[in-house]
């Protein structure tokens, strides 16, 4: 019998489009001999619907506009449910669900909250590994402590925040240009770059505004950025590396999304002893902050080749033009074969 998959889509994050798109090519590419697909759309402002409609208007963003297709659902937290709930009472059975969501109320370990209550199981991360890993303090913190090397920061909350001795306290432990962070945020939104205490102070404003918790880091000049896809859940591996060259001033919002100037390279362009160090690094990031299913590793390799870990998603960019599937490409993976591993590997004991 077919299992019946539940894709969640959108959500009230930064990333809502992102998702959107992510979502509509898992929905076009799973195996549908082997799988029933359902898709819930959460808009931008956290409305839930389950929507029939096809996926070109989910990639444009349209879906939103289709009423047709529309039905307000939720999914239930009752394990009696274990499934989708309509206004009317009915029930959805789903035997897994898929969140395609990116960074806030999607891979922040919220939803993953609700679906441990559902007892649904799920692709990817628990609520704990995604709630640590969506907050780069916490989980630089945790890395350093097991030897993971990560680049100098300070970190600051809104709460009794004194500019002045911020700014003093980044210029003793660090130095420009600096980077300046929301703790919480995704896909470069609220990161600027300070090349000097002025465009700190306006950082701390602009990452205060995203989070109450702001990271403040070293820049990496030259920094060339490493990417490595896990897959799996004990007994998770590291694909090969692959590298992004920004194009750009940093890999912002703007050069993700938009400009599109970045090059990719898979593999990166790396000696096989490197990146033998950097996919071991990745399996020990992964392993301590206890992740399953799926993350995707990211690192910066400085002019002297020196290694910092920068920061791990739970739920990475997933079109087939994405770094995660580009990466498991390479391990031989089709985009199907890897939606397939992941639905596999979310039906088993995880951790
Ligand atoms: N310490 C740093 N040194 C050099 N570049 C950085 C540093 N931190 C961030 N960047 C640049 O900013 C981009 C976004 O930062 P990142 O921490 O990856 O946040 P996000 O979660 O939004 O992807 C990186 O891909 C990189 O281009
Ligand atoms: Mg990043």
């Amino acid at each position: 019998m077919k299992k019946t998959v539940l894709l969640l889509f959108g959500g009230a994050s930064s990333e809502y489009a992102v998702s959107c798109v992510s979502a509509a090519c898992v929905a076009d590419n799973i195996n549908k001999e082997l799988y029933q697909v359902c898709l819930l759309g959460i808009t931008a402002d956290g409305k839930w619907y389950l929507y029939s409609g096809d996926t070109d208007s989910m990639r444009d963003l349209s879906w939103v506009n289709k009423e047709e297709y529309l039905t307000p659902a939720v999914i239930s937290p009752s394990k009696t449910h274990q499934g989708v709930l309509l206004e009317d009472g009915t029930v959805i059975h789903v035997d897994a669900v898929f969140p395609v969501l990116h960074g806030k109320n999607g891979e922040d370990g919220t939803m993953q909250g609700l679906l441990a209550l559902s007892g649904i199981p799920y692709v990817g991360c628990n609520t704990y590994s995604s709630a640590v890993c969506m907050d780069k303090v916490t989980t630089k913190i945790l890395c350093e402590k097991v030897g993971i090397p990560v680049v100098p920061y300070a970190y600051f909350r809104k709460n009794g925040f004194d500019v002045q001795k911020a700014v003093e306290e980044c210029e003793q432990k660090l130095s420009y240009p600096m980077f300046v962070k929301p703790a919480n945020a995704g896909s470069s939104v609220g990161i600027t770059k300070a090349n000097n205490r002025d465009e700190l102070v306006k950082g701390f404003e602009v990452a205060f505004d995203n989070d109450y918790k702001v990271l403040v880091e070293t820049g990496i000049s030259s920094a060339r950025e490493i990417e490595v896809a896990m897959l799996g859940n004990k007994d998770a591996v590291a694909s090969v590396c692959g590298e992004i060259a920004p194009g750009a001033d940093f890999y912002d919002y703007e050069t993700k999304y938009v400009s599109d100037t970045a090059s990719y390279y898979v593999p990166a362009r790396i000696s096989d002893t490197l990146s033998d160090t950097i996919r071991a690094c990745a399996e020990k990031i992964y392993r301590t902050l206890d992740c399953a299913g799926l993350s995707r590793v990211d690192f910066f390799l400085d002019e002297n080749d020196v290694l910092y870990f920068n920061e791990i998603n739970t739920i990475p960019g997933f079109t087939p033009i994405s770094m995660y599937p580009g990466l498991m490409g390479k391990c031989g993976y089709s985009y199907s074969a890897l939606i397939e591993k992941l639905i596999e590997n979310a039906c088993e004991e995880k951790l």
